[in-house]
């Protein structure tokens, strides 16, 4: 277990999102709970994890499935009750597992308390919690669009004012100028702190600082100086951990949000790696270029090595699963997921797994009416009624869309994989006969066993912390293989990215290496399809 009252705890740590709605139901209503989530808390301590990233439980109308927040401190009632979530915090806590919740500071509900009083009229002391500009019918302050499609503007009629919202129309943005809003937040945040907590993810914490007249959203004018004040006044409790989801980010900014004087945030979520196969907007697939994607980590890892802190991860709720996306979902799907797993885990930073990732979960193919998610849904009707071919944008959905990771948690391979009784809220995938938590617990090989393995690693050689990044090979397009470097000890990464047989020569150095982990057993010829070697050498133990 982590010693957590150390500084920088996180640095050791792995942590595993849950989707609360696609975990566990335990209730018969087709929808994941909390006490689901506390009756799967001794997998999790069995796979050896530190932390739980929990999406959104609270209070919600869920048209963002709880990215639209109307009670930040309630529980919305499907998942359970505020004693469910403090029972979960402490059944957590026994077995070394912090919960992180996932806090959304950029916006709320249109069915929070907040901004119901603050359309009531322009004079309400709520009215400024929020973004306001003056406007007639029909003529939006100016063309900026919702991320899930529409006008960022939407009007209220009887103020003769538009609000801004950068989502769903249902998702007004919060006016981080006004200090009452900062201080209600940072009120909030230690409410939760207080019920023990260990820290947050803060959903597009890029983004509060926007100015919409300037088409600002993202890196703001006052964002360093609001994150300062957030970490000053909020997250002071000595080591409460935070992750910034920032869309935006490049190393530079990356520094100076996870700046290890922890004048801001403790990490960030970055997405370069995320947007190499796509052509502008994320629906436009590429395929991946492999030296493209080594010289992206290569860039992060030396760039944040001793001056700031990497948090690794391919997968999460909005994201294609990886397995299909960059491995191979089909022959080569175990072996795919674990090299995936040894490419990520070798780097320095804070490995995320996605629930499920950990048994190599694949997309999903639906009929278009089966679909939930709003993004996927505002999609197809915009790109249909601008005329593109149906089944080009179901391609588009088939790839990229977010329901893809959000189909229930495979646990089993009885009815709805021993997810519900009933027929769950998103369709299961029909894979779970042979992909499921049960089968990975009985099969030594499996990606599961992989996972822990890698996660056991990490906490027993401090070098996968602390080692600095060298990329090899760096135009190769078929093996990814970087090195990891302390003064007296060395680990070698070498993944190969496809189904074919690769010859590959160690460097000279590491002759003689142990072999820490591979997916394949042992060998001395060339690389098998998707194998991944991890070595190791020390040389005080030579
Ligand atoms: C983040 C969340 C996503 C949500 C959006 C708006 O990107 O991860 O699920 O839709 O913010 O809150
Ligand atoms: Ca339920």
């Amino acid at each position: 277990m982590l010693d957590k009252t150390k500084r920088g705890w996180w640095k050791s740590a792995v942590f595993y999102q849950i989707y609360p709605k696609s975990f566990q139901d335990t209730n018969g209503d087709g929808v994941g709970d909390i006490p689901g989530i506390i009756s799967r808390l001794d997998y999790l301590e069995q796979l050896g994890i530190d932390g739980i990233w929990l999406s959104p439980v609270y209070e919600s109308p869920q048209e963002d499935n709880g990215y639209d927040i109307s009670d930040y401190e309630a529980i919305y009632p499907p998942f359970g009750t505020m004693e469910d979530m403090e029972k979960l915090i402490r059944e957590a806590e026994k077995r070394g597992i912090s919960i992180i919740m996932d806090l959304v500071l950029n916006h709320t509900s249109d069915e929070h308390r907040w901004f119901q009083e603050a359309r009531k009229s322009r004079d309400n002391p709520y009215h400024d919690f929020y973004v306001w500009r003056d406007g007639r019918p029909d003529c939006p302050p100016n063309d900026m669009r919702g991320v899930f499609g529409g006008s960022a503007w939407t009007y209220v009629p009887h103020l003769g004012q538009y609000y801004f919202h950068q989502f769903a129309a249902k998702q007004p943005d919060l006016n981080w100028d006004n200090p009452a809003v900062r201080e209600a937040l940072y009120q909030m945040i230690r409410f939760w702190a207080g019920k023990g907590v260990g820290g947050f993810r803060l959903d597009v914490i890029d983004q509060i600082a926007k100015v919409p007249d300037e088409k600002i959203t993202a890196n703001g004018p006052r964002l360093h100086e609001f994150l300062r004040e957030l970490s000053e006044k909020a997250f002071v409790r000595e080591g409460l951990v935070s992750v910034g989801e920032a869309w935006s980010a490049d190393v530079e900014r990356a520094k100076q949000f996870s700046n290890p004087d922890g004048s801001e945030l403790s990490m960030v979520f970055q997405f370069e790696h995320i947007c190499l196969d796509q052509k502008g907007e994320k629906w436009d697939v590429i395929p991946l270029h492999l030296p493209a994607l080594k010289r992206c980590f290569d860039r992060w890892q030396r760039g944040l090595h001793n001056c700031g802190w990497n948090s690794l991860f391919m997968d999460n709720h909005d994201l294609p699963r990886i397995v299909s996306r960059w491995g191979n979902d089909g022959a080569y799907r175990v072996e795919s997921a674990k090299m995936l797993a040894a490419m990520l885990h070798g780097m320095q930073g804070t490995p995320y797994i996605y629930q499920g990732e950990e048994l190599g979960m694949t997309n999903i193919r639906l009929p278009i009416d089966q679909y939930v998610d709003l993004e996927i849904k505002n999609l197809y009707q915009e790109r249909t009624a601008r005329g593109v071919p149906e089944e080009e944008v179901l391609r588009s959905i088939y790839a990229r869309g977010r329901d893809n990771a959000r189909t229930p948690m495979q646990w089993t391979d009885g009815d709805q994989a021993g997810f519900s009784d009933v027929r769950p809220w998103l369709p299961v995938n029909p894979n779970y006969k042979t992909v499921n938590a049960a089968a990975a617990l009985e099969d030594p090989d499996s990606t599961f066993y992989f996972y822990q393995k890698l996660i056991a690693l990490r906490k027993q050689y401090p070098i996968f912390q602390d080692g600095s990044f060298t990329l090899l090979l760096p135009e190769d397009e078929q093996i990814f293989a970087y090195r990891r470097d302390t003064e007296k000890e060395h680990l070698l990464v070498v993944c190969n990215f496809t189904p074919d047989t690769i010859p590959f020569d160690r460097p000279a150095e590491f002759e003689n290496a142990r072999l820490l982990l591979s997916n394949y057993e042992q060998g001395t010829g060339p690389l098998r399809p998707y194998e991944a070697q991890i070595y190791y050498l020390s040389e005080e133990t030579q």
